[in-house]
């Protein structure tokens, strides 16, 4: 009989999960957590959770299990072509702005993030609207997707997908970039080889460490599962990869709104989206 998760246990837990990666676990998410720490708990043979999230914050090997713990509390729900009016607006004007931009600084390549990648669906659909969009214009797109989650970022970096991640795709398009390939659709290696991905922690300002300015960052459906003070931390964070006059994009049920920031709203038909101001 597995253990309970006790009310000293849930605040432990909720709070360093809120503190280390600003995943929020509310009340009503309690039986939620105790399911998916539980087999973890198992494997480690530990007696209780409190013992778990000792052994997440102190064991000499706590990197490799938080890793694990993490692949079973985060959601990866995603798929190609999601939110088709932020990607309209992408296409023809951020895009084609973020070119000339680019152009005029004397840069033959534009810089796109996907932050919170999951398996890669994102990242990918960003480098063929790219693509398309910058093919003959003698510029390319570098995109990179970060995420917590290892074997999300290691599915993203395979490239093959079942049919439930083309839900927005028309099937035209899925033939043009995916070959099938033992009952599943692989990418297209000149896409996959205009993406890269890495692991990263958006509250933790070490994350982007490595990466050059962004001239713009996509950051959709993450925020939603975080606390406010990790909303705010990861917009900061955000802020400083964002190259000024670069632009930020979050999910549709997403806002700023509700934390102090720089970024600058910009509201167009059916999309809202974020500038940094140029400098
Ligand atoms: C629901 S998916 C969104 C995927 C994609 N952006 C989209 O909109 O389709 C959320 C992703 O955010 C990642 N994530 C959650 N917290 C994170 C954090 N603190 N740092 C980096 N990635 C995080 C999760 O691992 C998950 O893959």
């Amino acid at each position: 009989m597995p253990p309970s998760l006790t009310d000293d246990e849930f605040r432990l837990f909720s709070e360093w999960l809120a503190d280390t990666y600003g995943l929020r676990f509310g009340p009503e998410k309690r039986e939620i957590l105790r399911a998916r720490l539980d087999p973890r708990r198992a494997a480690l043979n530990l007696p209780t959770f409190e013992r778990l999230l000792f052994h997440l914050r102190f064991h000499p090997d706590r990197d490799q299990e938080r890793l694990l713990v993490l692949s079973h509390l985060t959601n990866n729900e995603s798929y190609f072509f999601r939110e088709r009016k932020q990607l309209d607006v992408m296409r023809e004007e951020v895009l084609p702005a973020i070119a000339r931009q680019a152009r005029q600084a004397g840069r033959r390549s534009v810089q796109i993030l996907s932050a919170g990648s999951a398996g890669g669906e994102e990242a990918y659909t960003l480098a063929i609207i790219a693509r398309e969009v910058l093919r003959g214009k003698g510029m390319e797109a570098a995109v990179t997707g970060v995420d917590l989650d290892t074997r999300a970022l290691e599915r993203a970096r395979e490239g093959l997908y079942r049919d439930h991640a083309f839900r927005g795709v028309e099937p035209a398009v899925r033939e043009r970039y995916f070959r099938t390939d033992a009952g599943a659709w692989r990418l297209d290696s000149s896409i996959r080889e205009a993406a890269r991905f890495q692991h990263g922690n958006l509250v933790d300002p070490q994350w982007s460490g490595s990466l050059p300015p962004q001239d713009v960052v996509f950051c959709r459906n993450v925020m939603i599962y975080f606390d406010k003070a990790g909303v705010r931390r990861a917009a900061d964070n955000l802020y400083e990869v964002v190259r000024p006059g670069g632009f930020l994009f979050l999910g549709h049920a997403e806002t700023l709104s509700r934390i102090p920031t720089r970024f600058v709203p910009v509201r167009r038909p059916g999309a809202v989206f974020y500038q940094r101001p140029k400098e």
